[in-house]
């Protein structure tokens, strides 16, 4: 929806390889981004409110199209099933200015980082393919062990139910989507609470790329739709990245757990700890990046801040004048780092979160922290956060920057081992003699340590996962690929009888499992 454009009725969903028009009761979707001189939500349109019908629909269908694996997705030539996301990438790209505006317009993402996030999702298609070519490749061979020859693949798993986050509608949705799909799996796809018009443009792509049934996207509420899904038995793998709890509950509604997988990307409260030799501006610019970019609404973001005590005050400083420099406006605006709250809630969270550390004996340290208007909170520097303030346990998910001053280390360690959540720290220091031993005991409470860096998922060839309430499994370009799929192999003892049939299966290329086929 560009600034002059009419609201978007979104009526299309799409179940067993059609696109259906909804009649049914719609949701309706707004901005926070206000056009008007007095403050005013825009109206950008509806969606379907899906019902429990639909989500069994969307089961049946996936299950249908899964066929115990005897589908021809899941049993189709690896080749072939790369040809259908290369054509569904290739009609993607074509949507990229109208999903880049509904990024802007709903969830508030500055026009540079809504490019961002469409091309690096596009780039992590194609680095998909590429990455399942390679392991096809790599596992075009037989083994011979102790009398065995064996073919070892990996094959798909099943249904998978996908959820993906507000904060990354496209990309952290299709970082499930895409190798769940290229796998064999079949999929069904419910966009977050925000961020959903942009999928309409989408529809289209997907369904005439996939077989029928392979792919399903229905609209609406998690309650309505997730429930029923869950409880049907009939999903193999939850892939969500959102919420430890909303993963727990949707598990519980399993009637058969072992046979469910997870992948799951959760909340974390990343640490910086910056040591007393830090390169202070350089600190001072990755900790703003850290904190603040997209508001602070990324997993990654650094959400507890550990100073030295020898370095406190000059921290302070020069990240509150940093802070302070920080341009608010619309998402299209030159320049603007600091963008309306997707979340209405929002501001009333962050002010109740500082107001309570207030209370507790913090103080907001630059000049415009705390400031509200009905779309945002301009970020507070809290100092000094100790355990007693919501503020030092909550994932506040939004612009508040709470710093913690320390003089022995083993104070944010301690901090770390009792948390909840274990994704990743930022550590920032020179020293070598100080810093080596601190990896070694970080290494084991997260698992990424950023060294004079911000905390970030990207590049997405790493593994990107957390430890305790943060994660449940692997996910980067090449572990999403082993994370939706199982080993599989055929084995057969190695004598002439044997391997004459595996020779003829070889030859005639009848067998889409039995192959050695390189695919360029
Ligand atoms: O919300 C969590 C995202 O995975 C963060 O990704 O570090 O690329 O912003 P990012």
């Amino acid at each position: 929806m560009d600034v002059n454009s009419k609201p978007v009725k979104s009526d299309k969903y799409l179940i067993d390889g059609q696109i259906h028009t909804w009649n049914g009761e719609f949701n309706k979707v707004y901005s926070t981004i206000s056009l008007t001189d007095t403050y005013q939500p825009t109206f950008l349109g509806e969606v379907p409110n899906l019902t429990e019908k639909e989500g069994l629909a969307a089961v049946h269908a996936a299950t249908n199209a899964y066929d115990n694996g005897q589908g021809i997705w899941p049993t189709m030539k690896v080749s072939d099933r790369i040809k259908c996301v290369e054509n569904f990438v290739n009609q993607m790209k074509q949507t990229r200015s109208e999903v880049v505006n509904f990024l802007m317009w709903e969830i508030g993402k500055t026009l540079p980082d809504s490019e961002k996030e469409f091309d690096r999702t596009i780039e992590y298609i194609l680095e998909t393919i590429k990455s399942y070519k390679e392991l096809n490749a790599r596992n075009a061979h037989f083994s011979n062990v102790q009398g065995v020859n064996a073919m070892i693949r990996r094959s798909p798993l099943g249904v998978v139910l996908c959820l993906g986050p507000y904060n990354y509608p496209l990309n952290e949705t299709f970082t499930l989507l895409i190798p769940a799909l290229i796998m064999g799996n079949t999929v069904i796809f419910k966009p977050a609470k925000l961020g959903v018009l942009l999928h309409g443009p989408l529809l289209e792509a997907f369904n005439c790329s996939f077989p029928k049934g392979v792919i399903n996207i229905v609209f609406g509420r998690g309650r309505e739709l997730a429930t029923p899904i869950m409880k049907s038995g009939l999903v193999s793998v939850l892939s969500l990245i959102g919420n430890s709890k909303a993963a727990v509950a949707l598990q519980d509604l399993h009637p058969y757990k072992n046979r469910l997988r997870l992948i799951l990307g959760l909340e974390a409260k990343n640490p910086a700890i910056i040591l007393s030799d830090a390169n202070m501006d350089l600190t001072v610019s990755e900790c703003i990046m850290g904190s603040l970019s997209f508001n602070g609404q990324r997993c990654t973001a650094l959400k507890l801040i550990y100073v030295h005590e020898d370095v406190t005050q000059e921290f302070l400083e020069k990240f509150s004048n940093k802070v302070d420099e920080l341009v608010f406006g619309n998402p299209w605006e030159k320049d603007v780092f600091l963008t309306p709250l997707p979340e209405k809630d929002k501001p009333q969270y962050i002010k109740e979160l500082i107001d309570d550390a207030l209370q507790k004996g913090a103080k907001i340290i630059n000049k415009k922290g705390g400031i509200i208007t009905d779309n945002y909170i301009y970020p507070a520097v809290l100092y000094p956060v100790d355990a007693t303030m919501r503020i030092f346990h909550e994932e506040q998910f939004g612009p508040v920057v709470p710093v913690i001053s320390f003089n022995d280390i083993e104070v944010p360690l301690q901090d770390m081992s009792q948390s909840n959540y274990g994704q990743q720290v930022s550590l920032f220091g020179k020293n070598s003699t100080v810093i080596a031993p601190l990896i070694d005991s970080l290494i084991n409470l997260v698992c990424r340590v950023n060294l004079n860096s911000a905390c970030q998922r990207g590049p997405d060839v790493f593994p990107f996962t957390g430890r305790k309430d943060s994660a449940v499994g692997t996910l980067s370009i090449h572990d999403a690929l082993r994370s939706f799929s199982i080993r599989t192999f055929v084995a057969s003892k190695d004598n002439s009888y044997n391997n004459e049939i595996l020779q003829e299966l070889l030859d005639s290329k009848k067998c889409n499992f039995i192959n050695t086929d390189y695919i360029l």
